[in-house]
């Protein structure tokens, strides 16, 4: 008896060190980040424009972007991730610096519907990690700017007012993208903003499940709207390969923004429909986990990868994992966001010397030809957004603690 019992706790700690063992090491990938982007720093124009974007050529250049570009809050935010992890006041100095240069978009009409990526990734992170009281206010501001883009006839934000190929001008349009940028919205509502910042942001991710996913759970690029009446016109592609393809990071997009609605609402037809496109998209990925940058590209398997759609999903699946009642469900996507991790932290993804962003293999715009299968900030961001997260699961944290 006393022996069998003895064989059970063995048993038991095998199987707890295998569970344990099976967790990446989020050290060196984050050592690694931090290191990278110290080098970065270093390349940094004194002059605008000075936000990394992309890297633009084989020697590893960086192309700089102003505060306007869609992309700048990235690059603050990685910055913010890394005094996270490292403390470091050095690190802390820029952040500030380049979070305070997106200041104007909190007193400016609104351009489009990116304003959550811009300024929630800088200011919010800076505000999560500084309490500071003016950098609420920024974030306040802006989320007022991006309820003006909301359409009530429709129920969703206008994502690009302005004339774009295929979208039907002057009618109303509403990219996948725009999912991310509730977030903003949400915390506003939480944090001292008006209750109407809620429900947008709730009728935006309503209005969006209807009539932007097909009976698959893959999703639509875009989908251009009667401005009047707020019926659908139809559901196309900008970036993808076809109107009828799953453009992989649209989906990730999808994946993140449910996620994250859940997150703020507690609603479970959220929590269940971020399942239903992330299990779509689980079961098409490639043995790596690393999506091809469109699922139905023909040229698969000599098609670019997208690197990026891989980070979001990871950091997503991270947070669903933390949701998901079913715990071998739950298990199941922690698994599936740590092999992502596993691999882009390998020498295949993470650029090392070629060049000091954090990974390669991003497309960014492969029908216009623009940015394929290279290091783009938005790609580093959630790769870093991840590890942080992965590290706070780690230690038995919240993902929602600061480190
Ligand atoms: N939000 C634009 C993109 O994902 O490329």
């Amino acid at each position: 008896m006393m022996r069998l019992s003895l064989m059970a706790v063995l048993f038991m700690g095998i199987i707890f060190f295998e569970s344990c063992s099976k967790n990446i090491r989020t050290d060196e990938p984050l050592d690694y980040s931090v290191s990278q982007l110290k080098k970065t720093l270093s390349h940094i124009p004194a002059d605008t424009p000075n936000i990394p974007r992309n890297i633009k050529d084989s020697l590893g250049n960086w192309r700089y972007v102003d505060y306007k570009d869609w992309t700048s809050g990235f690059w603050a935010g990685e910055l913010w991730y890394a005094y996270e992890f490292t403390k470091d006041e050095n690190i802390k100095q820029q952040a500030q610096r380049f979070t305070e240069q997106l200041y104007p978009l909190s007193v400016s009409p609104a351009f489009d519907h990116d304003l959550g990526f811009q300024v929630f990734n800088s200011y919010g992170n800076a505000y999560r990690l500084t309490g500071n009281e003016a950098y609420k206010k920024v974030i306040l501001n802006t989320a007022d700017t991006l309820a003006t883009l909301f359409n009530p006839r429709v129920g969703t934000i206008l994502s690009w007012p302005r004339l774009v190929p295929n979208m039907e001008w002057p009618q109303h349009n509403t990219i996948i993208d725009n999912m991310i940028n509730l977030e903003l919205l949400f915390w506003a509502a939480q944090n001292g903003g008006d209750h109407n910042l809620y429900d947008i942001a709730v009728k935006h991710a309503e209005t969006t499940m209807k009539n932007h996913f097909r009976p698959d759970y893959t999703s639509y690029h875009a989908v251009v709207y009667d401005k009047d009446t707020g019926k659908k016109i139809k559901g196309v592609t900008h970036q993808g390969y076809a109107d009828d393809s799953m453009w992989a990071r649209g989906q990730s997009w999808a994946i993140y923004g449910y996620t994250m609605c859940y997150r703020f609402t507690k609603d479970p037809k959220f929590l269940d429909f971020a399942q239903k496109v992330s299990d779509v998209y689980l079961a098409r990925l490639p043995e790596d986990k690393i999506p091809y940058w469109d699922f139905d590209d023909p040229a698969i398997p000599n098609a670019p990868r997208d690197a990026s759609a891989a980070a979001v999903t990871a950091s997503a699946l991270l947070e669903l994992s933390t949701f998901v009642k079913d715990k071998e469900k739950a298990q199941n996507y922690r698994k599936e966001a740590e092999a992502m991790l596993a691999e882009l932290s390998s020498a295949e993804y993470q650029s090392r010397a070629k060049n000091s962003a954090l990974i390669m293999h991003v497309t960014g715009h492969k029908p216009n030809n623009s940015e394929v299968d290279t290091s783009i900030n938005y790609g580093d961001y959630y790769y870093l957004e991840a590890l942080i997260r992965e590290r706070k699961l780690q230690e038995g944290r919240s993902i929602y603690e600061n480190l």
